[in-house]
């Protein structure tokens, strides 16, 4: 097991070069990753435990000015052993963004491409998931979810279908708010999905309650958005140095201890904090290394963001 020290050295040097010269961001990624993977239940494939969110991040345009700081955000990601890619046609350019830096870097087969269906009726999701398709660049899609719970049962419905053609692996629903909870719950006890997307932060705990328990008993993977509540998380620790104790969990930064609080959870699969900096990624990959919280570690962290 590596020391302690060796991995703050490590870890300052993997943000130092994020920053300056990142060989992570340019480097032929030779390098095996070390991090934290967690298995699908439905299949016991792994997935690396830090994911990448597009939602406003990547709507911009298509060109290189625009696609350039992404780019690195997208090597750093993929270099640094991340998979799942969390996108929706409702982000915009999104998409397109994910797809032509997936061609861009040549690692379209390393990613594990997660997308969404917001559409009522049946024709109109289809025609969403056959442009998903061609806007990711893609064949196949690793993880189909239904965007917000908007029109489930028909979509649901193709999504099942589209499984059984091959054309997406794994399908799931998603929310990002506390009061759909108890809906996600009510679909779920209902319809065989792989996935269940939903909001969980220090800052929105209501997931603990019954939820993720439910995930865990039931063998559903789970992805976890808005782990920073949009950055909002960060303006209450703006001020404040990293307290000591941040050590004993092998985090070198706030964002750190708010991913390792949720990774910390057993029924969290995979995180998806979004992105726009190639420092910040290099960052939140960090929170896929090391030490997790224990129970009273967790409280601690919690209360750090009180
Ligand atoms: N209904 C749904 O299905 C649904 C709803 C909400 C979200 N999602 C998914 O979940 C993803 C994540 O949620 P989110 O985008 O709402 O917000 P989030 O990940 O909680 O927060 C993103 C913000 O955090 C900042 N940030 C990221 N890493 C940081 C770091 N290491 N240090 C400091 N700041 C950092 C980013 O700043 P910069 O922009 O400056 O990099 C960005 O503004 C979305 O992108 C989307 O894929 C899905």
């Amino acid at each position: 097991m590596p020391s302690r020290r060796h991995f703050i050295r490590r870890s300052a040097a993997l943000l130092g070069l994020a920053a300056a010269v990142p060989w992570l961001a340019r480097g032929a990624f030779a390098t095996p990753s070390q991090l934290l993977q967690r298995a699908i239940p439905a299949s016991g494939e792994l997935l690396p435990v830090i994911g990448l969110g597009t939602s406003r991040t990547f709507n911009v345009s298509l060109d290189d000015a625009s696609l350039d700081p992404l780019d690195e955000v997208m090597r750093t990601f993929i270099n640094g052993g991340g998979k799942l890619i969390d996108t929706a046609p409702s982000y915009g350019n999104a998409e397109a963004v994910s797809g032509e830096l997936l061609r861009r870097t040549g690692t379209q087969d390393k990613a594990f491409l997660a997308s969404k269906v917001s559409a009522s009726g049946r024709e109109r999701g289809m025609a969403q998931v056959a442009a998903s398709l061609r806007a990711l660049q893609t064949e196949r899609l690793d993880l189909l979810q239904v965007h917000n719970l908007q029109d489930t049962r028909t979509q649901l419905g193709l999504l099942r279908e589209l499984k059984e053609q091959g054309k997406v692996r794994y399908i799931g629903i998603t929310h990002y708010r506390e009061s759909a909870h108890d809906d996600l719950l009510a679909v779920l006890a209902k319809e065989p999905v792989d996935f269940v997307q939903l909001n969980y932060s220090v800052g929105e705990r209501n997931a603990e309650q019954r939820l993720l328990p439910y995930c865990a008993d039931r063998g559903i993977a789970t992805l976890i958005n808005r782990p920073f509540q949009r950055g909002q998380l960060f303006d209450r620790v703006r001020d404040t140095p990293l307290p000591d104790w941040a050590i004993e969990v092998d985090a070198t930064s706030w964002a750190q201890l708010l991913l390792k609080f949720i990774l910390a959870h057993p029924a969290v699969t995979v995180v998806i904090p979004a992105t726009s900096k190639a420092r910040y990624m290099a960052d939140n990959l960090l929170a896929g290394h090391g030490r997790l919280p224990d129970a009273a570690l967790r409280e601690r962290i919690a209360r750090a963001f009180g």
